[in-house]
């Protein structure tokens, strides 16, 4: 017993000198057998029993189920590729369960390959309160555009009918003031056009998420000046599914495009697909669903963006109309899907959240 407590003294006290601030977040270190070599005081108190009970346990002793395999723990440590899990379910053998964003990376601890699990619990009612809140702005957003863009376009399209009748009564020295209100109002409907969004009806059909994803890792390769690094991590057992496969391609497109404009050449986009199970979406309840992720290690989106990214006209860029990401929020609900960006220095993820339909509750 005294030689354990020992143990687990010098685990404590060696972890603090590799990680000292990590305090706040839940962490624990398992060794290359999964066995627990540390959890700190903020992860005994998210599974609520202490390090002196679980030193040593197997992790799945400890927790009955989780959405993550044992096969991608060990991946991570012959590969070393740290991966980031957004809504992992974690079941206990009393039955109980939490939800949690969880990180696994890699880590040199007493001079023998660790792995390191980050828990950041997520109180479901809360994301879902979040996300109705979001929603509800981003529909007045859209409805006050909507209305606006036709009182815009209406005059508009009088506006240009009466310069072209015009054009043919005068001279060829004034038409150049007819050409130029004609040329400004095709331009400024244009504008309207793209900020009242895709109108058309999706063209639905039961297909492969992964071919769309090829076509934009194509399209990407063709025009990539940057040389970014673009990597596929799939997971091949996922079913046809029926979506609009433009408009599909146009939502991860404007997704990509936003993350390489973002980051530099030594940054890295992983486009990442999973079977995503147990979800809402606008307060229903998803048995499954699909989830395609793009994440980057890039600098994240600022700040002061954060909250209004989704609504049209929001840009961090000067030379960004900040219509792509309200696009593809009318896309993505246009197949009964969401759409959500989780954002921070080093790494962005935008997730887009297909249902199964048929399976569904
Ligand atoms: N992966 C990312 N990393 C950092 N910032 C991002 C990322 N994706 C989006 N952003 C920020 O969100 C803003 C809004 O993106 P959005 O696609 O809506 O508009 P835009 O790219 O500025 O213009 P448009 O797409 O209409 O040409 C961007 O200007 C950028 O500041
Ligand atoms: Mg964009």
């Amino acid at each position: 017993m005294q030689s354990i407590n020992s143990e687990i003294q010098k685990n404590k006290n060696a972890f603090q000198t590799v990680l000292p601030n990590q305090m706040v977040t839940a962490v624990m270190l398992l060794d290359e057998k999964l066995t627990i070599q540390y959890l700190n005081p903020a992860a005994e108190a998210l599974l609520v029993k202490s390090l002196n009970t679980l030193y040593q346990q197997p992790l799945e002793d400890v927790f009955r189920t989780t959405t993550i395999k044992k096969d991608r723990y060990l991946q991570l440590l012959s590969s070393g590729q740290e991966f980031n899990d957004g809504d992992v379910t974690i079941e206990f053998f009393d039955l109980s369960q939490i939800t949690v964003d969880l990180t696994a990376s890699s880590i040199e601890f007493n001079n023998a390959p660790h792995i390191l699990l980050e828990f950041k619990q997520i109180d479901q009612q809360k994301q879902i309160s979040a996300e109705a809140f979001q929603q509800q702005q981003w529909e007045s957003a859209r409805d006050l555009i909507r209305g606006l863009a036709h009182e815009i376009k209406n005059p508009l399209g009088g506006l240009r009918g009466a310069a072209q009748l015009l054009n043919n009564e005068i001279s060829i020295e004034q038409q150049e003031y007819t050409a130029m209100i004609i040329e400004q109002a095709d331009r400024l409907t244009n504008l309207v056009d793209r900020l009242l969004g895709p109108n058309q009806l999706p063209n639905m059909a039961f297909q492969n998420v992964h071919v769309v994803l090829e076509k934009v890792n194509q399209l990407i390769s063709f025009n990539n000046p940057k040389g970014i690094k673009l990597l596929r991590d799939y997971d091949p057992s996922i079913p046809d599914i029926e979506f609009d496969e433009d408009k599909l391609q146009q939502a991860v497109l404007n997704i990509v495009n936003n993350a390489i404009q973002a980051i530099s050449s030594d940054n890295t986009i992983t486009l990442r697909t999973r079977i995503a199970s147990n979800q809402t979406i606008n307060g229903k309840r998803i048995k499954l669903g699909v989830q395609i992720s793009i994440i980057d290690d890039g600098p994240g989106i600022p700040s002061h963006l954060q909250d209004t990214i989704f609504y049209p006209m929001v840009s961090g860029s000067s030379s960004g109309t900040g219509l792509g990401l309200s696009i593809c929020q009318t896309l993505i609900h246009q197949h009964q899907g969401k759409l959500l960006c989780s954002s921070r220095p080093g790494r962005t993820e935008f997730s887009i959240l297909l249902p199964i339909l048929g399976d569904n509750v």
